[in-house]
């Protein structure tokens, strides 16, 4: 049965707007797994934007599932890794501007690179997860520079204009996802998925596990301000 692992992100973004200590990702994290999520993921960026180390640490002792930790292949972050010993750490690409991960890792231009990174997470007991492109050229190399698991970039399904440029770029993961298997990868996906775009990949088992962040933590606002609302009503009426 298809996994989901829930990216709490977000709920830091919030946050952070403030400086202060509520949303908690730690206790979205809680509620995430009691609800029936099947891992947590964060990504720890080099800026800090949303995520902190604290979070991470206090994560690593409170998570029941699985934790999985979303990191750029940087020396700090290995060292992070090293010490706090996620489930699984996927490596992505991380750029200062961008709003949110741009696209898949460049595998196949740094192999060698990628493969000593690796073998530094491999040494630390750690097992790696590539964020890539659904494309053979970058499958093929996560597989040799050693990485267990790809997970396939549906950003740009996700923004299809059309249901015919959906239901091509959907073929594209799903060959992916073939490939990946074929090689002996496990393959999750993610980015961009909601509640909408998620319905094609219903019978497909070739995904195993989904990365979903965005479009929960969005919905959780909406689905949750009647409730937060009435409540403060309640206190000020009474
Ligand atoms: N997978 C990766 C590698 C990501 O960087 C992100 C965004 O943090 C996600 C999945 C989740 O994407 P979204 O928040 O759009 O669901």
């Amino acid at each position: 049965m298809a996994k989901l692992e829930v990216n709490v992100d977000h709920v830091a973004t919030l946050r952070q707007a403030r400086l202060i200590d509520e949303p908690d990702p730690v206790t979205a994290a809680a509620l995430a797994e009691l609800a029936g999520a099947d891992g947590i993921i964060v990504h720890l960026r080099e800026d800090r934007r949303h995520i902190q180390d604290r979070d991470l640490r206090l994560l690593r002792q409170t998570v029941k599932t699985r934790l999985n930790l979303e990191m750029a292949a940087t020396k700090e972050m290995l060292g992070i890794a090293s010490e706090v010993v996620p489930d699984l750490v996927t490596l992505v690409p991380e750029k200062r501007q961008e709003l949110t991960t741009e696209g898949g890792l460049e595998v196949a231009g740094n192999r060698d690179f990628l493969q000593d990174y690796i073998r530094q997470l491999k040494e630390a007991d750690l097992r790696v997860s590539l964020f890539v492109d659904p494309v053979a050229k970058q499958i093929d190399a996560a597989r040799q520079v050693g990485a267990g698991w790809v997970e396939l970039h549906t950003g740009t399904y996700a923004e299809a204009k059309s249901e015919k440029e959906a239901h091509r770029l959907f073929e594209e993961l799903l060959a992916g996802a073939r490939h990946a298997q074929s090689l002996g990868l496990r393959v999750k996906c993610g980015h961009g998925l909601n509640y909408r775009n998620i319905k094609r990949f219903k019978g497909h088992p070739e995904f195993e596990e989904y990365s979903i962040g965005h479009s929960i933590i969005a919905r959780a606002v909406l689905v949750g301000i009647e409730r937060a609302v009435r409540e403060m009503v309640e206190l000020i009426r009474t």
